[in-house]
């Protein structure tokens, strides 16, 4: 049977991609999707997921549910110098999308965890907010859920928004240690983790070419911003941090895990602390074969039609 699974996401380009794959993994089948600020305003990662969705038509279409304006106790800080002012790129031919009347994403959450239990595995792709508030509203709850896995921290490696901080670790530290204080079964995906995941431009490029559609030439597009980023500061190619999450939430056996007690610091950062495990972390990953398994899945061929 698939595992259920809960995204709660702030697209993003990486997100993007993480969903695209998601959406085309037998394993899985994403029942769910959540908004939350962080790489761009909730209003503008619910309108990337909504042109997604319009773009991929996933079936089953998940349900969608706005989640968190801000962080718990702090100002919102956004990444849109690296994703973009619209998260995606800013490409200036996105068709419009409606929204229609979503849910709010916390009551979504919490039903959830309580109607599927152990079955559930939610994905966080972007600052645990809404996985904070969910907490807090109802723990008891949330001890339901089978797994957590979530894309945040630099435990032994550098932060990527200050010497010691990840960025959504960064935009809700707050959200954060309430999310390692819980005891639920959570598995933190580093950048310790993620940037032994780089996807060279040639390997998308041939992939994609495989499957050369519209979605194919969409994605080439938002990625772009990207690939020129990541290039610039030294990587080989784009750094997946969040279809790295969605892959380990598919199959663990990709990474090497620690099981770690950390405790996170004023600005984010992500410390080793005294105690007992609070979290497993994700060590050294099985690159290539992650590679292949997000490149076979993030853009399907498009469907012929039955010839006459
Ligand atoms: C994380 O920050 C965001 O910009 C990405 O989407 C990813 O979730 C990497 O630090
Ligand atoms: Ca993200």
């Amino acid at each position: 049977m698939a595992t259920p699974l809960l995204v709660d996401t702030d697209p993003g380009i990486d997100d993007a991609l993480a969903l695209l794959a998601a959406w085309n993994s037998p394993e899985v089948v994403v029942e769910v999707v959540t908004t939350v600020a962080g790489n761009v305003t909730v209003e503008q990662a619910t309108t990337n997921v909504c042109r997604l969705l319009a773009l991929r038509k996933p079936d089953p279409a998940p349900v969608v549910a706005i989640g968190a304006p801000d962080p718990l106790a702090r100002q919102l800080v956004t990444a849109t110098r690296y994703h973009g002012a619209d998260g995606l790129g800013d490409l200036d031919d996105w068709p419009a999308v409606g929204r229609g009347e979503l849910a709010a994403a916390v009551p979504l959450i919490l039903d959830r965890a309580r109607r599927q239990q152990r079955l559930l595995t939610i994905v966080a792709l972007g600052p645990m907010t809404n996985l904070a508030l969910a907490l807090k509203a109802d723990p008891a709850a949330m001890k339901f859920v089978g797994r957590v896995v979530a894309m945040g921290g630099a435990v032994d490696v550098p932060g990527n928004v200050t010497p010691a901080a990840e960025f959504n670790m960064y935009v809700d530290p707050e959200a954060a240690h309430r999310v390692l204080a819980a005891g639920l079964s959570l598995d933190l995906v580093p950048l310790d983790a993620t940037r032994q995941a780089v996807l060279p431009r040639a390997g998308l490029k041939k992939a994609l070419s495989r499957a050369a559609g519209p979605l194919a030439a969409r994605i080439t597009a938002f990625s772009d911003r990207a690939f020129r980023i990541d290039h610039a500061g030294g990587a080989q190619g784009m750094v997946l941090h969040d279809p790295l999450a969605v892959a380990l939430a598919i199959d663990p056996t990709l990474a090497q895990w620690e099981a770690v007690r950390l405790e996170i610091g004023p600005e984010g950062e992500t410390r080793r602390a005294r105690g007992d495990p609070n979290c497993r972390v994700a060590k050294a990953i099985d690159t290539a074969r992650f590679l292949r398994m997000f490149l076979d899945r993030l853009c399907p061929p498009p469907r012929r039609r039955a010839s006459s």
